[in-house]
């Protein structure tokens, strides 16, 4: 039994480590790779997690300066090219990740893209580039991931879906299909890495004033028809989006597992 003094000087140790670990940062000591991390909501995300301590590996098919990024963060931020959508080019990553910090500690599986087009016309190049992008790549990151994060001693794995995932509107049936089956991919996965001490959870943004929101924000049309969906009556901002994934990452999110956190400020859809 925890006698009250000893469990005063527990409570006031807890408080310091808590105090201690704020002023290191909420992921001091992390090392993570985004994917997509070189613009829009994986740049936003990477941000997040540099403020907050972690080395952050910023992964896309190409080279970004991140300027802002190194001049604040030095040495703690790198870019590596990758194409999720290749295996061995995700195996590359997870290589030069152990070589440059020797840990992998959070995975974000960010990279994405959009190709809109309804079902009799859309090509199957394109309908291939989505799902090999949002689902299959997310496979590969996951399954080469595993390795570094077991050898860590466990992990962080959290993929980006989106409100499409369960909502339908013409013209977008790859890109919902593909997230749809990302978030399966993420319930699954949660379950076959618990034992690893790997958590899996996915983030699923509304619209974000960033990157693929940008082509419906500078349509005057599509815009007005998007913004009557959202219920606080503005897009996301990527540091609200960014904030969620840093939860998800830290220790305050170490009971969180299997589940598709919605940031979105509330979304109707009619
Ligand atoms: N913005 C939104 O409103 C919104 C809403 C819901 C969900 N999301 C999701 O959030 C994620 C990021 O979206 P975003 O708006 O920030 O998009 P974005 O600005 O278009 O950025 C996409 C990122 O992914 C990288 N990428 C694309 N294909 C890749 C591949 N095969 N291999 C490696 N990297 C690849 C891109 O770099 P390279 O082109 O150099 O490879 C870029 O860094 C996506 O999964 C998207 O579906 C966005």
């Amino acid at each position: 039994m925890v006698s009250s003094d000893s469990g005063t000087a527990l409570a006031s140790s807890a408080i310091q480590s808590n105090g201690d670990r704020a002023r290191r940062g909420r992921l001091a000591g992390n090392v993570a790779i985004v994917t997509g991390g070189t613009r829009g909501l994986g740049l936003a995300m990477a941000g997040a997690f540099l403020q907050e301590g972690a080395s952050v590996i910023c992964a896309a098919r190409r080279e970004a300066p991140l300027a802002e990024l190194r001049a604040a963060h030095g040495d703690r931020v790198s870019v590596t090219t990758v194409d999720v959508c290749s295996a061995d080019s995700v195996r590359s990553l997870m290589d030069a990740a152990m070589r440059r910090f020797g840990r992998v500690d959070i995975l974000v599986s960010n990279a994405g893209v959009s190709r809109n087009g309804k079902i009799v016309d859309l090509g199957e190049r394109e309908w291939r580039e989505v799902l090999d992008t949002n689902l299959t790549g997310a496979f590969h990151c996951t399954k080469y991931v595993v390795p570094c994060m077991e050898a860590a001693g466990g992990g962080r794995i959290i993929n980006i879906s989106a409100g499409m995932s369960t909502r339908v509107a013409p013209g977008a049936a790859a890109y919902s299909a593909s997230k749809a089956a990302l978030e399966m991919f993420t319930r699954a996965s949660a379950v076959e890495l618990a034992k690893k001490g790997i958590l899996v959870n996915c983030i699923a943004p509304g619209f974000v004033n960033t990157g693929m929101y940008e082509p419906l924000r500078d349509d005057e049309r599509l815009r007005s028809r998007y913004e009557r969906m959202m219920v606080s009556g503005r897009p996301g901002e990527p540091s609200e989006v960014a904030a969620a994934a840093v939860f998800l990452a830290s220790a305050e999110g170490s009971y969180v597992n299997g589940h598709v956190l919605e940031v979105n400020g509330g979304l109707l859809w009619s």
